[in-house]
């Protein structure tokens, strides 16, 4: 091992500890993930040292392009020879070309885009902009949701150990089981504003809605004039198969979300993108959401490269059907290790292992590691590995993914004693 790249690496993690986080250093040491990213490529990061991995984590999902794709770096090294982040009271032609090239690849009738930098920020403008053009106040989100840390956004979300430390948050919130139409429908008031849906809970351990949830959901907004907010900042951008997973159920929000990989893991950038009846909100208050780094000029052209590189690369069919080669070995291996492996949950690349006990996560996680996959169980519960790949997959990739998890679970059957289902 190159000895200078060992000490570089060690000296960073140690910084990091004293600087930044030291518990983020032990959890990582601990996951066997105490990686400090160099090269990245495709589907692969390399740590410093050399050691390459697949990375199926991609911080959940910004990578859809591939990690340091060169064509949208180009774009970006093109974009910094004349421009800069722009002003942003002026109005801007790569806000208005990327804000028109949305409401082109949204579902149905969603027109005008409000930019932001992260998702979190995207979904305190949808609920802003929910509030402010219903006059009401209340939003339903779900149980296990994630809608990020900010502050509205944190009010949203499903998972209690987020918000206890900061409460009281807004409130108006309340929260109901995913997936379950007579819970949301028995939580519905005279009051409320929007409910406020990821189409697949991401962080929550990929949980798909029944066929009939999110057109029932549809149904009930409209029989209530409540708005349908979708939080596609995992699921979009060709994740599930399709451009935006609302799709695969033919649902058209009032409002989506956008983040993550709409920047292409070069720059950040989110949009909250909304039907056109809803800019009457803002005929009287133009200037009532503004962010100073929302919507940069360079993020924009980042945005729209990132917009044609899947198009033009039909990273939406790619991600199907990478998404069909690794169901064939989640097959396998579920038919194999029962013992291990309880259930699979998917659409495209978008994909949940459900271990039969909160043991196995944190195991196979280490054990991918050291076969050079990172692959990591949820926080929300460590019975769930997440595993979101860039959809520029491999094929090949794809079957090496598939080999360590093969490997990981015969290793561990052999160490509980569970022999292999033959
Ligand atoms: C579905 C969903 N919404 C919102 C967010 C928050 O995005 P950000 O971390 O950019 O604020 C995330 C982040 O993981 C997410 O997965």
């Amino acid at each position: 091992m190159d000895t200078d790249a060992a000490n570089t690496k060690r000296q960073a993690m140690a910084d990091f500890a004293e600087f930044i986080n030291p518990m983020k250093v032990r959890t990582m040491k601990a996951a066997q993930l105490d990686i400090i990213e160099g090269k990245r490529e495709g589907a692969c990061v390399w740590d410093l040292t050399g050691k390459k991995y697949i990375d199926c984590q991609t911080g959940s999902g910004i990578m859809n392009v591939g990690r340091h794709n060169p064509q949208i770096v180009q774009k970006l090294k093109e974009a910094l020879d004349t421009y800069d982040i722009g002003v942003f009271l002026l109005c801007s032609k790569q806000k208005a070309d990327l804000a028109k090239k949305l409401a082109e690849i949204t579902p149905g009738d969603l027109q005008c885009t409000i930019f932001g930098v992260g998702g979190g920020e995207a979904n305190d403008a949808a609920i802003k902009i929910a509030r402010g053009y219903t006059m009401k106040t209340e939003i339903i989100s779900t149980e296990r949701a994630y809608h990020g840390h900010t502050g509205f956004a944190l009010s949203a979300i499903g998972r209690a150990a987020y918000k206890e430390p900061f409460e009281p948050l807004m409130p108006g919130f309340k929260t109901v089981p995913f997936g379950d139409i007579e819970a949301m429908r028995s939580a519905v008031t005279a009051d409320t504003a929007a409910i406020l849906l990821e189409p697949i809970q991401g962080e929550g351990g990929i949980h798909i809605p029944p066929d009939d949830y999110l057109p029932a959901i549809r149904e009930l907004c409209d029989e209530n004039e409540i708005l349908l907010i979708l939080d596609e900042i995992q699921t979009g951008l060709a994740r599930t198969g399709k451009m935006f997973a609302s799709e695969h159920w033919g649902v058209v929000p009032d409002i989506m979300t956008v983040a993550k990989s709409l920047g292409g893991g070069v720059y950040p950038i989110s949009a909250t993108i909304f039907k056109e009846e809803i800019q009457d909100f803002f005929v009287p208050h133009p200037f009532i959401h503004l962010s100073t780094f929302g919507g940069s000029d360079l993020g924009c052209l980042v945005g729209l490269a990132v917009i044609d590189y899947i198009e033009k690369n039909n990273l939406a069919g790619h991600a199907d059907a990478m998404g069909k080669r690794f169901r064939a070995g989640f097959d396998r291996l579920l038919k194999d290790y029962p013992d291990l492996l309880l259930e699979v949950r998917q659409k495209g690349l978008m994909m949940g292992l459900q271990y039969t006990n909160e043991s196995i996560g944190p195991r196979m996680t280490r054990k991918m590691a050291d076969r050079s996959v990172i692959a990591v169980y949820t926080g929300n519960d460590p019975s769930i590995c997440r595993l979101m790949p860039p959809l520029v997959i491999t094929p090949e990739e794809v079957d090496t993914v598939l080999g360590a998890l093969e490997d990981s679970m015969k290793e561990l059957s052999k160490e509980a004693g569970l022999g292999k289902n033959d």
